[in-house]
């Protein structure tokens, strides 16, 4: 088992030792997995070359950690709890016993496919059980999955396909989302289509529509799966071979493939599983995030998994066929953990206590949040009317690059303040650095967050472009790992996140590069240029307001554009991805060199007429009246 912390005295204890000594501490830590050859060095590492390696020499593959490890004692145990969308349909639940079958013949019917050690598998599928065998397949093989949220568009589902070379897709025919039926299949058509590296797709049969099966490269999963193919070994892996890649955005640029390996990411991903929601033996652990994001890869699948939890998985959105339906799910299932995202509840709290009161939500003993800040209004609606106020919320601040969780309480042994992700965890050295890259040493002050010292799950590079890599979180702050994020430690040496300082916007949990919206939306023929920047937005955390300069006018005028714009990003990106307000103006508030002063289009997003600072290295400085008029009748 892994270790776990259950005092504050415990956690300053493992802290200090974490610290002082940190490879120490995880040598021991990672002494309670399962090693076909153990490390000949914990740790080698330097910053300023992006260059990390954990537990360089062992031998291991993580899938016999969830499974081989704990089968003895976990074969009949629960490991999902599948919830469809439809509450009229029936559950499915699946022991660890039925899953490591279920993965070990999708392994074979991979490796079977011609699927090697180090091939990258793309994964574009709904929240089925099946995701999870498929991910766990290729672990099991040593193939890279790489899962994109069935979100995005095809346009960016072939990007991220091509970047990441990837020889096969698995997915599905359609997929439910509340009262809407998602083309799954049509849109992984386009998108294959669209590149060549994908020679094979399997498919599963979800909501039986009809689909296109393009001969000899399109396969069913459920005939696969009754076909006899030799069994397969689970791969030798090195603890730095590539588990996944998983793909995120970044202020320029097209999206980052950000590599996470095999040894450092399971030591970690168990270890901050375990002591963060403090998980005993036999909970029952709900996490309402997509698999497509990183929180569903190391808080719904691998953490919890390599700690035998009892896992409940839903298809579904919150809000259909009501908007009680989390609470239901939970007393159904009777959840003791429930992980989801402030704007979640920020959204169910606008629709009212209704769908709360007739609920029991009895079994409940820990709330987690993740994903962007949570306004104290709604973490104390979470509290009081969840939680009955007697569930400690742990508000998890990390990334997709830390892989894990980095700074949060332990649920119900580090004391909480409302809207604060506490304390770093075990191993996790903050530094808070102003814009000179002055490290910004004792309490009450606020600056950028880096991070001094690497840990297990962090990522190791960026696909095929380490330079950019060492550049994005390398080089602002020689030395340090650079988050992106603002943050405050308080007079308690209490952590605060402030939000992106970079131009990162996360709208309902969703992080968005302003400039990939940009590119988007200068597709558009009639468009000169655009910028787009985050605006508060109550339910949404950041909503999207993108400024469009638009010189000529076809006949659908103004309000043609703004639904053309609408769908190319849409097309581009995802309907996630639609900007919320759209403005046309004449021009941009630029410097002389021709630099958008964002802050200023920040101010009016934000609704502000006045006080927007120096403009006087503005090239043209009425233009930011008029773009204060222009927002100031803007309707939608
Ligand atoms: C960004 C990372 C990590 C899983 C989901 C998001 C923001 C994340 C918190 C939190 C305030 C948070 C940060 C971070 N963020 N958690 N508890 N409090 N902000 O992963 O898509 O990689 O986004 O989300 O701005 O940099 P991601």
């Amino acid at each position: 088992m892994v270790p776990k912390v259950s005092t504050l005295g415990g956690y300053i204890f493992e802290y200090q030792k974490s610290v002082s000594n940190p490879t120490g501490f995880w040598a021991n830590v990672a002494d309670s997995y399962y090693w076909r050859k153990k490390w000949q060095n914990i740790l080698d590492w330097d910053f300023r070359r992006g260059y990390m390696r954990w537990f360089e020499g062992a031998k291991l593959n993580i899938t016999e950690n969830i499974f081989e490890r704990q089968l003895f004692y976990r074969a009949n145990q629960t490991a999902i709890i599948w919830e469809p969308n439809d509450p009229n349909e029936a559950c499915r639940t699946m022991t660890y016993g039925e899953l490591f079958e279920q993965v070990n013949r999708f392994a074979s019917v991979l490796s079977g496919m011609g699927i090697k050690k180090g091939d990258r598998v793309a994964i574009y599928m709904p929240m089925v059980p099946e995701l999870v065998v498929a991910m766990l397949a290729c672990a099991r093989i040593g193939a890279v999955h790489s899962v994109v949220f069935a979100g995005f568009s095809a346009q960016s589902l072939s990007e991220r396909l091509i970047d990441a070379g990837a020889r096969m897709l698995i997915t599905s025919d359609g997929g439910y989302r509340g009262n809407k039926t998602i083309p799954i299949k049509a849109i992984t058509d386009e998108a294959m289509n669209a590149c060549r590296c994908v020679t094979t797709a399997i498919v599963l049969k979800r909501t039986g529509e009809d689909v296109a099966m393009q001969e000899g490269r399109d396969y069913w999963w459920h005939e696969l799966m009754q076909k006899e193919f030799p069994p397969v070994q689970a791969a030798e892996m090195d603890a730095e071979d590539p588990l996944f890649i998983l793909y995120t955005s970044g202020s320029t640029g097209k999206p980052k493939g950000l590599v996470h390996t095999t040894g450092g990411y399971m030591v970690y991903t168990g270890y901050t599983f375990r002591n963060v929601f403090q998980y005993g033996d036999g909970d029952i652990y709900f996490c309402s995030a997509d698999i497509g994001w990183i929180t569903g890869h190391s808080y719904l699948v691998y953490g919890p998994m390599l700690n035998g939890a009892k896992v409940v998985m839903f298809e579904g959105i919150p809000t259909w066929p009501d908007a009680g339906r989390y609470w239901e799910i939970i007393d159904k299932h009777q959840v003791n953990q429930f992980y989801t995202a402030p704007t979640a509840i920020r959204s169910l709290m606008a629709l009212g206590l209704e769908w709360v009161e007739n609920k029991h939500l009895g079994s409940l003993k820990v709330l987690g949040t993740v994903g962007e800040p949570i306004n104290e209004a709604a973490w104390h609606w979470y509290h009081d009317h969840i939680g009955k106020n007697k569930c400690p919320i742990v508000d998890t601040w990390w990334q997709t690059e830390t892989g894990g969780i980095m700074i949060s309480p332990m649920a119900g042994i580090t004391p909480t303040k409302p809207g604060y992700a506490t304390m770093p965890l075990m191993g996790v050295q903050p530094v808070i650095v102003d814009q000179e890259g002055r490290q910004l040493l004792g309490n009450s002050v606020e600056g950028n967050l880096c991070i001094g010292y690497p840990w297990p799950g962090m990522a190791r590079t960026i696909w095929g472009d380490h330079d950019r890599f060492i550049k994005t979180y390398f080089s602002a702050y020689p030395g340090y790992y650079f988050t992106g994020d603002g943050v405050k430690r308080d007079e308690d040496g209490y952590y605060r996140i402030l939000g992106r300082v970079d131009d990162v916007i996360n709208v309902s949990g969703h992080r968005l590069g302003t400039a990939e919206i940009e590119n988007a939306i200068n597709e558009h023929p009639l468009v000169d240029e655009s910028a787009v920047v985050g605006f508060p937005h109550p339910i949404k955390g950041q909503g999207i307001f993108a400024f469009v300069v638009c010189t000529h006018f076809s006949t659908g005028g103004e309000e043609g554009i703004k639904n053309s714009v609408r769908m190319a990003v849409s097309n581009m990106i995802g309907p996630f991805a639609k900007p919320d307000k759209i403005l046309i103006v004449k021009g941009l508030p630029k410097t002389r060199s021709g630099k958008i002063m964002r802050r200023i289009l920040l101010k009016i997003a934000e609704g502000k007429t006045s006080d927007f600072g120096d403009t006087t290295t503005l090239l043209d400085p009425d233009i930011v009246n008029e773009i204060v008029q222009l927002a100031g009748q803007l309707t939608d």
